[in-house]
């Protein structure tokens, strides 16, 4: 544990050029206000008929990200994505062509891969049928016992991928959402900066289990306004640089800048005094920063020097959600950039926890009889903005009531129709 006299000599010179210094080049920022639009009203928290909406449609058909292209490089090496209900595996080809399909057995829908790793063939656990790396079928057990059937027609099915600047993408169902590499089309040439491509996992990062409505993990992800109040060491160290932003394509983004006073935790007041050694890796004038990107519905990519983090809010169930945390980490990386990552994982870890306890706390609210939503406040503009592409989809979701039991979809489907 470092000493305050130490990060104090170690703070070197640049940390305290003046604040002009670090403004932002925002030239495609482009933003757009929703704060006088309503937020959604609370049923929608906590209603089994719209999840089942949302799981399709926000979901299945839009890019999930599932891992980095660093554990896809050799044939056999594999990424399995779990998200709820469904899966998916990503695998090298012997090849060397990456390929993507349902983590599902074509014989009795048995899941066949967990984790990361590397696999000469893919072997059922339950009745031992084999498939290649490109997922085609190799071997049935006892193969004279079936009737005929078409070899070729029983392979793993497959699943769309993308991979966007070393982030691999999965989309479960078709659908004509903008790709990623669409969605951060307007800042492609600063996110190269960040060299995205050249990191590889930091092991022991993960999920944990939040008793709340998916939306509400991806509304507090979106605002920074509890960020005094839920974060307080997190509001020690950084300032909002600028928020409430959106790209043309959608993508949301917010900018926390460190602040040039130290924090008086040493562990943070240690992260403030260091950044420098990882932002040399980034060819920007964003400095000092940690850039956050946030995807519909449910995904944030925060960029800084050292890594790459990806938040991922996944439903479980109506009132049950796995918020993901992943990290990349720069390749080589300097004792300080070491340092950085596991000082970063500390503070983050602790912003992740005060959101679960806050997430968990409106959950419990949700139900109140007769609440209705209050106005949002500019820092919550992205919520607007996510509710309104919600209401885009469900239109049944500006509804002040839920509609009867049973006919949410069909009300959905009817709403829409009359747009
Ligand atoms: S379920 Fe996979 S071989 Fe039977
Ligand atoms: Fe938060």
């Amino acid at each position: 544990m470092a000493s305050e006299k130490t990060i104090e000599k170690e703070i070197p010179e640049k940390v305290f050029i003046s604040r002009d210094k670090f403004d932002y080049d925002i030239r495609y920022l482009d933003t757009k206000l929703h704060r006088d639009d309503p937020a959604l009203p609370m049923w929608t928290y906590a209603n089994e008929e719209l999840l089942e909406l949302e799981y399709i449609e926000c979901f299945l058909k839009t890019w999930q990200f599932a891992g980095h292209i660093s554990d896809l490089q050799k044939p056999g090496d594999y990424i399995v994505f779990d998200m709820w209900r469904d899966s998916a595996i990503v695998m090298v080809g012997d090849d060397g062509k990456i390929r993507a399909f349902q983590n599902v057995c074509t014989h009795r829908a048995s899941r066949l891969l967990d984790g990361v790793g590397c696999k000469k063939l893919i072997q059922c656990h339950y009745h031992a049928w084999t498939f290649n790396m490109d997922g085609t079928l190799k071997g049935i057990t006892q193969p004279k016992e079936y009737p005929p059937c078409e070899k070729s027609e029983m392979g793993l099915n497959p699943v769309e991928f993308e991979i966007y600047k070393g982030l691999v993408f999965v989309k479960m169902v078709k659908s004509d959402c903008l790709t990623p590499a669409q969605q951060f089309a307007p800042i492609d040439d600063m996110l190269e900066a960040y060299n995205i491509e050249d990191a590889e996992r930091v092991e022991g990062f993960g999920g944990q289990d939040w008793k709340c409505n998916w939306k509400l993990a991806s509304d507090n992800y979106a605002e920074s306004y509890h960020v005094p109040t839920g974060h307080p060491g997190l509001n020690r160290m950084t300032e909002m640089g600028r928020e409430g932003g959106e790209l043309e394509t959608g993508v949301g983004f917010s900018i926390f800048r460190m602040r040039i006073r130290a924090s008086k935790n040493l562990d943070e007041a240690r992260y403030q005094a260091i950044i420098h050694a990882a932002d040399d890796r980034v060819e920007h004038p964003v400095k000092r920063t940690w850039l956050n990107m946030s995807m519909h519905f449910n995904m944030g990519i925060e960029l800084c020097g050292e890594v790459v983090s990806v938040f991922q809010v996944l439903p479980t169930g109506v009132d049950s959600t796995e918020v993901r945390y992943s990290m990349f980490g720069r390749k080589n990386r300097s004792k300080y950039e070491q340092e950085l990552i596991e000082l970063n994982y500390k503070i983050i870890n602790q912003v992740n926890s005060e959101d679960k306890f806050l997430t968990e706390r409106i959950q419990r609210g949700a139900k109140t009889q007769g609440y209705k939503p209050g106005a949002l406040h500019y820092q919550e503009d992205t919520i607007a903005l996510n509710h309104n592409n919600l209401r885009a989809l469900f239109p049944v979701a500006s509804l002040a009531e839920a509609p009867k039991w049973g006919t949410l979809a069909e009300q959905n489907e009817n709403m829409l129709k009359h747009q």
